[in-house]
């Protein structure tokens, strides 16, 4: 995707990388939609940085997510990059249903069905313009497993998958699918993470893939260099060894 001159909505971005990015995409001269549900942020972004809109919206509710996209092509009908940033992280135990049923339920919902039902809102009208790309974002644990937090990293090996199954099927379409695969990223995803000394600074992140989208505008996956040790293990050879590095490291966090 080219790195400006774009209009993009970014369910997701009331806070961490979601809005660090809309900050940084709206510098360099895009149009930036921010969603989420906590209204309290939404007002307080679109008052700190005059130039955004904002929308409400939960991806866990599909009606949430036809309204926000009715409202948002009404008020931007140039829109044509759709960055699916919503996600939640949450710790489980499978030794017992009550460990984990619930929480998986929520993470699938969010993490899985709200993107596939993001696409669905917007493909039709992105394919109306000329030069469009879904971004979805997946994780370094789509490729290396968390013990902690298995449904997380199933749901982003989910959204790695879709993305290249996707990628073929839009082949014939102007929209491009485009995956950002962040690694561990100091944000508020789950409590203590954002001083977690073995993730990586938000700001770091940011500039390193902005540096990436503007150096790569064709590229398919959107990897910083830090994310190539959890993405790479199978390839390299040394996947074992990375499951239990990155476990030993970081058990109960990641
Ligand atoms: N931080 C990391 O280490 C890391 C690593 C790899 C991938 N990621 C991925 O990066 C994305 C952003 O995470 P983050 O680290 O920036 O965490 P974050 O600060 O907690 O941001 C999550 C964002 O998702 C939104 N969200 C969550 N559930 C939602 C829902 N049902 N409807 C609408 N918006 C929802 C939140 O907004 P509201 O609460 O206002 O709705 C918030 O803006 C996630 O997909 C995450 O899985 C993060």
């Amino acid at each position: 995707m080219d790195i400006s001159g774009n209009t993009i909505f970014i369910p997701g971005s009331t806070s961490g990388i979601g809005l660090a990015l809309a900050l940084e995409l709206q510098a360099k001269g895009n149009t930036v939609i921010v969603g989420g549900r906590r209204g309290d942020l939404l007002r307080r972004i679109a008052d700190e940085h005059p130039g955004i809109d904002t929308v409400q919206i939960d991806t866990a509710d599909s009606a949430s997510i036809e309204a926000a996209a009715k409202d948002v092509l009404t008020r931007h009908p140039e829109l044509n990059v759709l960055i699916a940033m919503a996600g939640i992280m949450r710790a489980e135990d499978w030794h017992r249903p009550e460990g984990f049923l619930e929480t998986a339920a929520s993470v699938i919902t969010t993490n899985v069905l709200g993107p596939i039902r993001l696409i669905g809102a917007f493909v039709e009208h992105l394919q109306t313009r000329p030069d469009a790309t879904i971004m979805t974002v997946s994780s370094g644990l789509a490729f290396t497993p968390l013990r902690v937090t298995p449904s997380y990293n199933a749901s982003k090996a989910a959204i790695h998958m879709l993305s290249e199954s996707i990628r073929l099927q839009l082949a014939d379409t102007s929209v491009k699918v485009v995956e950002l695969e962040p690694p561990a990223v100091q944000t508020d995803i789950v409590p203590g993470h954002a001083e977690n000394p073995n993730a990586m600074p938000l700001e770091e992140f940011v500039t390193e893939t902005m540096g990436l989208i503007e150096s790569q505008p064709e590229a398919t996956e959107i990897q910083v260099e830090r994310v190539k040790f959890l993405r790479y293990g199978e390839v390299r050879g040394d996947y074992d060894q990375v499951v239990a590095v990155l476990n030993a490291a970081d058990p109960h966090n990641r």
